[in-house]
């Protein structure tokens, strides 16, 4: 195995390595060329965690895309039919975009582009920086061999942001944005020529093609990055966040709800998840300061829909009913309040915190970030058979676990005490210069 495919596979979770071999079977199978790209090599080789998986095929994409859908059962969540992209989500809720490798060129600023089937060294030149423009094959014969024709890992290197080519940021303007975003996120600097780059677009003008859609494409994007306040606050600084909404700017980014929310995350413990639709939650920040005006204004600019809006929208009421369940007196049992909290879309309960005014609310959810997680989270499999006496793997593991979870909630089972360690075997000194271990006396 190449060194690059090792770090990899290390990089990755058992989920996305389920979906990585999935996908790599099935092009194997319809014999297409396939090849790891985008932001999960960024990812690996900069020592970032991977978000989501980005494949590149020399061929019928959409076509392994659906065999891919099939195979596993996973969600075909959109599918692009210009760029012969389509989204996938698989069931463990891996998320992954298979592209066909392809060539873009764009007749003015923010147009539509001309889309033609392209090798994947042509596919890697024709988009936005160079350390977005690397590949990995996965294909038998070559299978680890790195592709990187435009330096990308020597500026992953040097943590430095470039553009591929002089027109990136004018083909599809976009990409201001996404520079923005990626200086916030990865906290690199952006090369000299590209920031010339990025001021002369701005001069010219070509903010004003960027189409709506792609707006609202960003802005998905930024509401779901790990820091979405640090991104939000770059863009203001820049004066392009006011694309979205002319009233978004200043203290109508509303940095109390953000920072809440930063330090709500921090209150998970590793290892335990409380899955949140971020988009909902994010979005439900940023627009919670704005003016109906405003409102309206933002989903204008960025053409969102119905669809696209409710989840935000209807986030708040959501979140009240969801009140009304964790203020019930029958929830009088730390095993009770962790099941309802751990049933419970992670967006209500973390709005709940930020907005609850009731007291029983919000001690309960202190309880279950601060303590029933953290407990939850310490319990091992050689515990739980200890106590059961049934082993992982078998039939019966699930519900053992479950229940005597639910006893150390609750407090009827105490955390085992370790065993103390053995104590040290005291090695007696040997030797003239050895001296004696009992003092002489004299
Ligand atoms: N891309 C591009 N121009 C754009 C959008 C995307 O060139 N306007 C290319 C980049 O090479 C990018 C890839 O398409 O790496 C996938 O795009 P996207 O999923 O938006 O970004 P990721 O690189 O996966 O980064 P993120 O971590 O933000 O998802």
């Amino acid at each position: 195995m190449s060194d690059y495919m090792f770090n990899l596979e290390s990089h990755l979770t058992a989920e996305q390595n389920a979906a990585l071999a999935a996908v790599q079977s099935a092009a194997a199978e319809a014999n297409l060329s396939l090849y790891l790209t985008g932001g999960a090599l960024r990812d690996m080789l900069g020592g970032f965690p991977i978000r989501d998986l980005d494949f590149s095929v020399e061929g019928a994409a959409l076509k392994l895309a659906r065999d891919v859908a099939k195979k596993t059962n996973a969600e075909l969540v959109s599918v692009d039919e210009l760029r012969k992209s389509a989204e996938l989500k698989f069931e463990s809720g891996v998320v992954c975009e298979i592209s066909m490798a392809r060539l873009e060129k764009y007749p003015k600023p923010g147009a539509k582009p001309q889309v033609t089937p392209a090798t994947i060294h042509e596919d890697l030149r024709r988009r936005d920086f160079t350390v977005n423009a690397i590949a990995l094959s996965l294909n038998r014969a070559s299978r680890g061999l790195m592709i990187d024709p435009t330096n990308g890992v020597s500026d992953l290197e040097h943590k430095e942001i470039r553009a591929i080519t002089n027109y990136t940021l004018y083909d599809d303007p976009v990409r201001l944005l996404r520079l923005i975003r990626y200086r916030a996120r990865l906290q690199f600097t952006v090369n000299e020529r590209t920031w010339q780059q990025f001021l002369n677009a701005r001069e010219a003008g070509v903010t004003e093609s960027i189409q709506p859609r792609s707006l609202f494409g960003e802005l998905k994007q930024i509401a779901t990055e790990n820091d979405p306040f640090e991104v939000l606050k770059a863009l203001d600084e820049e004066k392009l966040l006011t694309l979205f909404c002319n009233g978004l700017t200043g203290a109508k980014l509303n940095a109390a709800a953000f920072q809440k929310v930063a330090k709500l995350k921090t209150m998970i413990p590793f290892g335990s998840e409380v899955p949140t639709d971020w988009y909902a939650l994010n979005l439900w920040c940023l627009t919670q300061p704005l003016s109906s005006k405003e409102k309206a204004a933002l989903l204008e600019q960025t053409g969102m829909t119905k669809e696209e809006a409710e989840p935000w929208q209807k986030l708040e009421a959501r979140s009240k009913k969801f009140e009304g369940v964790l203020k019930e007196p029958k929830l009088n049992r730390a095993s009770v309040i962790w099941h309802t909290v751990k049933a419970a879309p992670g967006e209500e309960v973390f709005l709940l915190s930020l907005k609850s005014a009731e007291k029983l609310v919000q001690e309960r959810l202190k309880n279950y970030f601060g303590k029933y997680l953290v407990i939850v989270g310490e319990i091992t499999d050689a515990e739980v058979t200890d106590s059961t006496g049934v082993a992982p793997g078998t039939p019966e593991y699930a519900a053992a676990r479950e229940t005597y979870t639910v006893a150390r909630l609750d407090g009827r089972i105490k955390k085992p005490i370790p065993p103390e360690p053995e104590p040290e075997p005291v090695i007696q000194p040997r030797g003239p210069f050895a001296r004696s271990a009992k003092p002489k006396q004299v």
